[in-house]
């Protein structure tokens, strides 16, 4: 049906007849002239219908969006029209025929960014017409290429993993299917493909991969989507630094194909520790300079004991954020950021404005400086290293809390202040805790999965010391996004058994639910570890989207609903009857 693709269409097709397809982006009439703006997947193009055309009364009678096919003459526009931006900016096609393929009802949306969210999933297709979502899609694609061309260079086999499976706990609710044949049983749909890639190395497959759909029913956040993506691997006889060797040369590869953009080599490693002590996270943006600085030992003398208190005590923590520049904020602005913190926690915030430095505490204004000495500023204003118009903001209280809403200062104040420089600043977060304790069950909990190796090799000195155990797990964390997590795998039965031990599930139930594996790793299981990359999430930060839902063609709602198909919907009663369920509600 048609000869070029209208983003083709550019001085090299000068003079010569095109027959091009695709849909009514605009329509101009000037002068007698009709200006259609045509566009496809590879792009727009020019198209000018003369008044003495056979082709004007079919031009005349289109809308947007109306799909059409066009047939014509490549010419180079008058040289005040040219666009030497645009690739088919200088030129046009004067159009010989105009044939209607298919007309447009009126659109129910803008398809601009000033569409919401609501419509633009409702109307998806119409959506994905857009030039910023034709491109993202695009990235996606391109970087799947990516992957799979570099992973199958390096030995790596691409495998299938089941849908329909039992539980692979990754801290998330399952989504549940029931089965038809054997009523009131349940398939769950993967979290991910776990403990199938780990079977796959003990059946020698060496190294897999897969570009995997893993289902989580857990809240959802612009980073989060109830099924989403994963580029899931799992390599055999590796520590950590082969895995990770590994993940990076991907990662700079796939950069490079898709983005044109060279990452670090290596990445630098931030031990969990220090992440949450410097960033207050565990995914710090390494884009801001900005560190939280413990300014415990200078303010502990002190009678004021909003800072004296938690720099005393072990298990609290006071911390020091320097803003360059930050004094111009306003009293409203430094509220603002009070206010801010309270949602994450803060019991307060207490700021310095450094207006001169070299007048001591007199150079300061500060709702806290009558609580201050010399000592105690002295101290401060060398840790921070502050000079004549900063801003210093102070958080104390528990470590934890203080650190994370201090970091979450640090992050929004960068933003807000313009000071998160250009570029990709990927690094990977290692030695993690292996369990941490549930505050509400006291139990413990596997920090990033049951299948994670600890750092101690013997089950019994485990045992005796679980939370001082580190994991032998890492993070991969670019520009403050979480987008990869892995680690050295359990290969031994007895230590497996352990940590479910640990993680309080007894013999019983770990037979029961996970027998298979502990079957499994009595015949010769080899050393394993791997990682998984959260696809959607990369695409996202390629693309330069703040929401995953903007790379994925089909997307659910923060509510996991699909306003294209309605899905979840009821369904009827014979159904469920036939799957052995009874209507919600029921008494049974
Ligand atoms: P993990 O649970 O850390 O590890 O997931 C790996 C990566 O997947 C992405 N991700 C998500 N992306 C979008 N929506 C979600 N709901 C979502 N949840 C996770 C993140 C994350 O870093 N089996 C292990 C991997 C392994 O040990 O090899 C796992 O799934 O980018
Ligand atoms: P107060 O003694 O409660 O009036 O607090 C004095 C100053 O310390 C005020 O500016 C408070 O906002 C601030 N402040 C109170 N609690 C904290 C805290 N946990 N961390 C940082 N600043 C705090």
């Amino acid at each position: 049906m048609r000869s070029h693709r209208c983003g083709e269409v550019t001085e090299k097709l000068n003079g010569q007849a095109v027959r091009l397809c695709g849909w009514i982006h605009g329509r101009r009439d000037l002068g007698g002239l009709i200006f259609i703006s045509l566009r496809d997947h590879s792009g727009h193009v020019q198209v000018v219908v003369d008044p003495d055309s056979a082709a004007f009364a079919d031009a005349e009678r289109l809308r947007n969006e109306y799909c059409v096919q066009i047939a014509g003459e490549v010419r180079m526009r008058p040289e005040h029209q040219q666009k030497a931006s645009e690739a088919t900016g200088t030129v046009e096609v004067l159009a010989a025929e105009v044939r209607l393929l298919n007309e447009s009802a009126p659109l129910p949306l803008l398809m601009s960014d000033e569409d919401g969210e609501e419509v633009r999933l409702k109307y998806r297709y119409l959506d994905l017409r857009r030039g910023r979502m034709q491109r993202n899609l695009k990235i996606r694609s391109g970087l799947n290429r990516a992957i799979r061309e570099h992973l199958h260079a390096r030995g790596f086999t691409e495998f299938e993993t089941p849908i329909l499976t039992r539980a692979t706990p990754e801290g998330a609710r399952d989504y549940l299917v029931p089965s038809r044949v054997h009523s009131g049983q349940f398939y769950a749909l993967p979290q991910s493909p776990q403990l199938f890639k780990q079977l796959l190395m003990m059946a020698g497959m060496d190294r897999y991969y897969q570009i995997a759909r893993c289902f989580r029913d857990e809240d959802l956040r612009a980073d989060r989507q109830p099924e989403f993506t994963q580029l899931d691997m799992e390599l055999s006889f590796v520590d950590q630094r082969d895995v990770q060797a590994v993940a990076e040369e991907l990662m700079r590869a796939v950069f490079r194909d898709v983005l044109d953009v060279a990452l670090d080599d290596p990445f630098p490693r931030l031990d969990w520790r220090e992440a949450v002590e410097c960033y207050g996270t565990d995914k710090p943006d390494l884009r801001i300079p900005a560190q939280l600085v413990t300014v415990d030992a200078h303010v502990a003398h002190l009678d004021f004991q909003v800072f004296a208190g938690p720099a005393n005590d072990a298990a609290q923590r006071v911390v020091g954020l320097r803003v360059p520049g930050g004094a111009s904020l306003s009293r409203r602005q430094i509220d603002a950021y009070a206010e801010l913190v309270k949602r994450y926690g803060a019991p307060g915030l207490a700021w310095i404005k450094v207006n001169e430095i070299s007048a001591g505490l007199d150079g300061l204004q500060s709702p806290i400086t009558k609580f201050l000495d010399a000592r105690a500023w002295t101290g401060l204003a060398e840790s921070l290293q502050a000079s004549d118009g900063d801003l210093l903001l102070f958080g104390a209280g528990e470590s934890l809390v203080a650190s994370t809403f201090m970091g979450q200062l640090r992050v929004q104040i960068g933003h807000d202040l313009e000071q998160v420089k250009q570029g990709w600043r990927p690094l990977w977060v290692t030695g993690f805790p292996m369990f941490e304790r549930n505050e509400e069950s006291g139990r413990l909990m596997a920090v990033h999965h049951p299948f994670t190796a600890p750092d101690i090799d013997d089950p019994a000195a485990l045992a005796d010391n679980p939370e001082q155990a580190r994991s032998k797990g890492y993070d991969m964390v670019l520009n403050g996004a979480e987008i990869g997590g892995g680690s050295i795998r359990i290969h031994r039965p007895e230590m497996q058994q352990q940590v479910f031990a640990l993680l309080g599930i007894d013999a019983v139930e770990a037979r029961e639910k996970f027998g298979f594996l502990l079957e499994a790793l009595k015949y010769g299981c080899p050393p394993h570890g791997g990682i998984a990359f959260g696809l959607d999430r990369i695409v996202a930060l390629m693309a330069g989207e703040d929401s995953i839902r903007d790379v994925i063609a089909f997307p659910k709602t923060t509510t996991a609903q699909c306003l294209l198909t309605g899905a979840p919907s009821a369904i009827s009663p014979e159904q469920l009857a036939e799957l052995g369920l009874r209507p919600a509600g029921s008494k049974g």
